[in-house]
């Protein structure tokens, strides 16, 4: 695969390649990013490497990441050669409550904020960045559909909601005629898959793109932590202000010790394989990559040159892969052989389900035996 083999996003007519350049690491006002000769550096080596498409958000390093966007993007005069994602929801005024949150009100405001900032009248995706509990999913929809009509979003998508919630608001939007979902943005890699449950078969069967974030877990994936204790020891974000979510966990030790083996046996780097692993996993659009460097950046780069061997990839693919758990339980092959009198069915296409790493079938009853 190549950054310049452009895939659709979703069902849609926009081409983004298979990677996406992350901006939360534009600016240093978070503790972990990159000074703005750095961001541009980056910024300029993507495009140049085939890249077209960008993910930022309102909030990202205060406000800083947009603005630089922004101005890579007029002072290049890009704006027609990029696709630029941006997200809303986080609060930006301390108490005021509708300065925050998935309303109509606040989305209107975000989205202002956004295309001053970026220095443009439009944007090509703009995302709930997370679901706030309580606004409606109509009030949402609308308003998506409403900004597409205005011609200030070209398309809309989905980051960090429940599979419920945007399947619901996408089947509501089937049926109203109003603009669909064109992706979702989700957290994915080889330690995070818990979205192989729900959220990938869902957005498979309607017709709906994924670009995951942190497909490094945050840079955990590149092994240049030490496990100890119950914690990490290294230098890099996790073990700096950047840390969102712990990634030092038995679970995510566990996945980066065969990552590690694959990888020697790969002679590729660990990140390399992980992204690698990320990009041509079903259901997957393109991949955000975070990077603070630009040698990073070129590293993450160089994910695409090369194919994981089956049998490698099945070490990897049971390494993190989720538990099997109700209800899912019920739809691995020799429970449906029992739903189908042990006789074989081959569907029109492969079911949208997640089985797990399956237990062997039990003792076999006739059926109708419980
Ligand atoms: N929708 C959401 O809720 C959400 C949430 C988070 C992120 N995002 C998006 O996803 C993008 C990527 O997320 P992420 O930054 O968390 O991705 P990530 O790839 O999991 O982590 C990136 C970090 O890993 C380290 N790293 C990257 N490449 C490396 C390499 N080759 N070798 C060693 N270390 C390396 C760097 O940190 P250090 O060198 O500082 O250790 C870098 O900042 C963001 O920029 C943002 O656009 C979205």
């Amino acid at each position: 695969m190549k950054l310049n083999e452009y895939t659709t996003l979703g069902r849609t007519g926009l081409r983004v390649s298979p990677l996406c350049l992350g901006t939360m690491t534009f600016g240093t006002e978070w503790g972990f990013g990159a000074e703005e000769d750095v961001s541009k550096q980056q910024f300029n080596r993507f495009l140049e490497a085939g890249g077209n498409f960008i993910d930022t958000a309102d909030g990202y390093t205060n406000g800083h990441a947009e603005e630089l966007l922004g101005k890579f993007v007029t002072d290049g005069k890009l704006r027609d050669r990029v696709v630029i994602a941006t997200k809303y929801t986080f609060g930006a005024q301390p108490g005021n409550p509708n300065g925050g949150g998935n309303g109509r009100k606040n989305l209107y405001r975000a989205l202002e904020g956004s295309l001053r900032r970026l220095k443009t009248d439009y944007v090509d995706l703009y995302y709930l960045h997370a679901w706030d509990t309580f606004t409606p999913i109509e009030e949402v929809l609308s308003t998506m559909d409403d900004l597409v009509s205005e011609g200030k979003i070209r398309y809309y998508g989905m980051s960090d909601t429940p599979a419920w919630y945007f399947s619901r608001m996408q089947t509501i939007a089937e049926k109203e005629g109003k603009e669909r979902i064109a992706t979702l943005q989700l957290e994915y890699s080889l330690a995070e898959r818990n979205i192989e449950r729900e959220h990938i078969p869902a957005a498979q069967e309607l017709g709906i793109g994924l670009c995951p974030w942190s497909p490094l877990a945050g840079g955990f994936l590149s092994g240049k932590y030490k496990k100890e204790g119950n914690s990490g020891t290294g230098v890099g974000r996790l073990t700096g202000r950047g840390a969102i979510f712990n990634k030092f966990t038995e679970h995510n030790w566990r996945v980066l010790e065969v990552l590690q083996d694959v990888s020697k046996k790969l002679g590729k780097p660990p990140v390399q394989v992980a992204l690698n692993w990320l990009v041509t996993q079903p259901g997957v659009t393109s991949v955000i990559l975070g990077a603070r460097t630009t040698v990073q950046l070129e590293d993450n780069l160089a994910s695409l040159d090369f194919s994981i061997p089956a049998e490698l990839r099945e070490r990897l693919e049971i390494a993190g892969a989720p538990e099997t758990a109700h209800p899912y339980n019920f739809y691995v092959p020799w429970m449906q052989a029992r739903v189908s009198g042990n006789v074989t069915v081959r569907p029109w296409r492969p079911a949208n389900i997640y089985v797990g790493a399956t237990a062997p079938p039990p003792e076999q009853k006739a059926a109708g035996d419980d």
